[in-house]
């Protein structure tokens, strides 16, 4: 089982895919972990091929082998791993990573371009999305602190480079389910999506009945 999670910052792709990853015994990849931690090794002065990134069972991530998980998330690496994933030799090495683990464990991943790039025949794809203040208010609690204005207007920045850049581009798949967030309770929206893997469940559970 593979399900891709894709859609704009703080639209609850990591909640979401955590949940599912309980429900249906998945492994949970954020791919944009990886693309903080690369804008990090930059920041240290690591060139690229120097970069290894490694990402345990209980979602840690090594840089070179240090574990620098809790310094993944500030607002400085917010921009600048939105700048440095419009860089098509770093897309290309974190999309090997991520088919590489996408083909050991049943997962589910979450990013920007799960579905139309990395895992072109996962099993579900959807695509999230919420408008540009709610997102701003659910980013704002999770951080506990910060303007609310001020944090729109840096998420507008970064879905519009996320959006249109010419590499792997934020978009949904053609054949992904979309599931709009607004107003919407957290428990409806993994209803919602538990929903669609059940049915592609019982799809995969249906094909090898026939065939037995
Ligand atoms: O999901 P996130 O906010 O942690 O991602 C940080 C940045 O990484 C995001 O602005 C764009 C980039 N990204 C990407 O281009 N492709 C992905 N699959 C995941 C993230």
């Amino acid at each position: 089982m593979k399900i891709a999670i894709d859609g704009p910052a703080a639209s609850g792709k990591s909640t979401l895919g955590m949940a599912l990853a309980k429900l249906f015994d998945l492994r949970f990849v954020e791919t944009g972990k990886m693309y903080r931690a690369v804008a990090l090794a930059f920041d240290l002065g690591i060139d690229l091929p120097d970069i290894e990134i490694e990402v345990t069972r209980d979602e840690r991530f090594l840089l070179n082998g240090q574990d620098v998980t809790s310094q993944l998330h500030t607002s400085d690496l917010d921009q600048k791993s939105s700048q440095v994933a419009t860089r098509a030799d770093v897309r290309s090495r974190l999309v090997e990573l991520q088919r590489h683990i996408a083909e050991k464990h049943d997962v589910v991943m979450e990013g920007r371009d799960i579905g139309t790039v990395v895992l072109p025949s996962a099993d579900v794809k959807i695509f999230l999305k919420a408008n540009a203040r709610e997102r701003a208010l659910r980013r704002m609690k999770q951080r506990g602190s910060g303007n609310l204005e001020e944090i729109e207007r840096e998420l507008l920045v970064r879905d519009r480079r996320d959006s249109e850049r010419a590499v792997a581009p934020l978009k949904p798949a053609t054949d992904a389910t979309i599931i709009e967030t607004d107003r919407k309770s957290l428990k409806e929206v993994i209803s919602e999506a538990s929903i669609l893997v059940r049915d592609r469940l019982g799809h995969v559970a249906g094909a090898v009945e026939d065939r037995d």
